[in-house]
């Protein structure tokens, strides 16, 4: 093993603004930890984007390494669960947020942050997923624990060309589900059908203006990835019973509603995260994405970038361009 390794590093200027670029780190840089990981994959989600850029929300200290997901092998391990070579995925908690995070080719984290590759996924595999991958499947367990089946009506995806929303679109396909799927990517329509989208619905339509409390039903469920009007549109359109999951904010992070829908049709908003969702439970959602729940078309759902790639698919990603997820191969 090196002494030194490549990472993509954001350091904060002094005439403002922030510099990207590809450089190299030492190992005794890199945060305590249990287990230090060789990390072979990463994937860009809309958070490093925000961390790249210097939001204080996501990362207070610079320079810093993004990547708020990595996959690979363990290289050293001081905890007894993990041993050298065992194969591993690493989202959310604190990597890539104030941990150096995925964007390097290692990174050092506690114990209970990894989980054991499922039998059925390669690392590649899981990374295509990622945090967005995994976020949706969070909010289509939450449609099921809630009674939401296929044979209740459409359900209706939205930022659907987005990482969470394209993993959504594709999984619910996968399991039955009539998709109808929300985008303002007027170029979309091939990839939105190809992951299963039987209808595409333009986002304008979805950000209701007439003030009503509520709006004919056109939906049995929902999984909302954009927050605000939109997400708000989409509660006032849900059939009796139905369920919303939210877990995003690029349409906003206030919700213009009223208690309307939640009591007179009994919708229930299920909120999701994928930071601090118990490490106990991660195990079976990495199953269900290794089998029952992977889409045929997995691998289209990505291109591959490489670390140098990055600063311009941040651009994308900010800009709300980007179709699918960015897989970054690092090793
Ligand atoms: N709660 C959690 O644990 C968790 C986990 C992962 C992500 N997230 C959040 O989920 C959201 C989506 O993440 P992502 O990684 O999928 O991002 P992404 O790849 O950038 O996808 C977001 C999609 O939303 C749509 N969009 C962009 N700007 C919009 C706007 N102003 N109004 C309405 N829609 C807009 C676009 O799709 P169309 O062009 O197709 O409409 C875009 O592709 C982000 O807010 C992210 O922070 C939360």
């Amino acid at each position: 093993m090196e002494n030194t390794f490549q990472c993509l590093l954001v350091t904060q200027q002094e005439a403002g603004g922030f510099n990207l670029e590809v450089t190299q780190k030492s190992i005794q840089d890199l945060p305590a930890g249990d287990v230090l990981v060789r990390v072979r994959y990463s994937s860009l989600n809309y958070k490093d984007a925000l961390s790249a850029s210097g939001n204080r929300g996501v990362t207070r200290n610079y320079p810093h390494t993004p990547g708020i997901d990595a996959a690979g092998v363990v290289e050293e391990s001081s905890h007894p669960d993990w041993q050298h070579g065992n194969e591993v995925i690493v989202t959310g908690f604190d990597l890539g947020m104030n941990t150096s995070g995925g964007f390097a080719q290692y990174i050092r984290v506690p114990a209970k942050w990894l989980v054991k590759l499922p039998q059925g996924m390669t690392l590649r595999e899981s990374m295509t997923y990622g945090t967005a991958g995994f976020t949706a499947a969070l909010s289509v367990a939450a449609l099921v624990r809630n009674g939401v089946t296929p044979e209740k009506g459409p359900v209706v995806v939205t930022g659907a060309t987005g990482g969470v929303g394209s993993v959504a679109v594709s999984i619910l396909h996968k399991l039955g589900y009539t998709v109808q799927a929300v985008s303002s990517k007027t170029t979309s329509q091939d990839f939105l059908t190809s992951l299963g989208a039987s209808e595409i619905i333009p986002r304008a339509e979805m950000e209701d203006q007439s003030g009503k409390a509520m709006l004919k039903t056109r939906f049995a469920g929902a999984v909302d990835t954009v927050g605000g009007n939109v997400l708000a549109t989409v509660i006032k359109s849900v059939h009796y019973g139905g369920t919303v999951t939210a877990c995003g904010m690029v349409n906003g992070g206030e919700l213009p509603i009223t208690v309307f829908p939640f009591i007179l049709r009994g919708i229930q908003l299920a909120g999701i995260d994928s930071v601090e969702f118990p490490a106990e439970q991660r195990p079976a959602i990495w199953q269900h994405l290794a089998t029952d729940w992977k889409p045929a078309n997995l691998e289209s759902l990505a291109h591959e970038i490489t670390l140098p790639d990055l600063p311009e698919a941040i651009q994308t990603i900010l800009k709300g361009k980007m179709q699918g997820r960015a897989l970054v191969k690092i090793d």
